[in-house]
């Protein structure tokens, strides 16, 4: 069945040899040729300003950039979030677009326990980092992705939520290319 996949690339630099920006085109030819309906947001390339106050946070008007992605993600089904790990966590501009885009009224109705508004979608974190995913995963008990998973993703409704560790990153050009290879498979699958 087609699905509407929303791709949000969340490597800070436009630089296209990235390996996130492959691993997104990758999926997004995947998803294409699978026959579903695709939509992107480069991180890279729109303006995602830091917010400042929680009187913005709920009374703010988002910048158009960030208003067309609320739009995109309205629009999925499924979102995809590409990402190298940074300091143990998602660069510093995915959290600031997270924070523009999960506003309440948009993402959650406010209160003491939020009501999540985005429910009916699911969603994968592709996640790309210098060391081995086993070590990411075991030694520091993927702790960015879980809380990625259930303190935003799960708080407004998103789930479930799959992760695709690429650990190694800067290494073999075969294990790169068996990467992309899954990434094409996943996006055929929307999954
Ligand atoms: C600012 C910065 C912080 C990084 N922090 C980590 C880290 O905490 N753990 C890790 O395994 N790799 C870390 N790396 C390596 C990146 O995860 C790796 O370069 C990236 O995933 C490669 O993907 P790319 O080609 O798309 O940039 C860091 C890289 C940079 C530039």
């Amino acid at each position: 069945m087609s699905k509407k996949v929303l791709i949000v690339d969340g490597h800070p630099d436009p630089d296209r040899g990235r390996f996130v920006h492959a691993l997104a085109d990758a999926y997004a030819d995947g998803a294409t040729l699978g026959g579903h309906a695709v939509r992107r947001v480069d991180l890279a390339t729109i303006d995602v300003p830091i917010l400042r106050s929680r009187a913005d946070w709920t009374d703010g008007t988002p910048a158009p950039d960030i208003a067309e992605a609320q739009d995109a993600i309205d629009w999925a089904e499924h979102v995809v979030f590409l990402y190298p790990l940074w300091l143990g966590d998602v660069p510093a501009l995915l959290k600031a677009f997270l924070e523009q885009v999960a506003r309440p009224g948009f993402a959650l109705a406010p209160g003491t326990m939020p009501k999540p508004l985005l429910k009916g979608r699911s969603a994968r974190l592709v996640v790309t980092m210098g060391m081995p995913a086993f070590f990411y995963r075991f030694y520091f008990g993927a702790h960015s992705v879980k809380s990625f998973e259930r303190n935003i993703l799960k708080l407004v409704g998103i789930k479930p939520v799959a992760h695709s560790l690429v650990g190694n990153v800067e290494g073999d050009e075969k294990s790169r290319a068996e990467w992309l290879d899954t990434l094409r498979q996943l996006g055929g699958a929307a999954a």
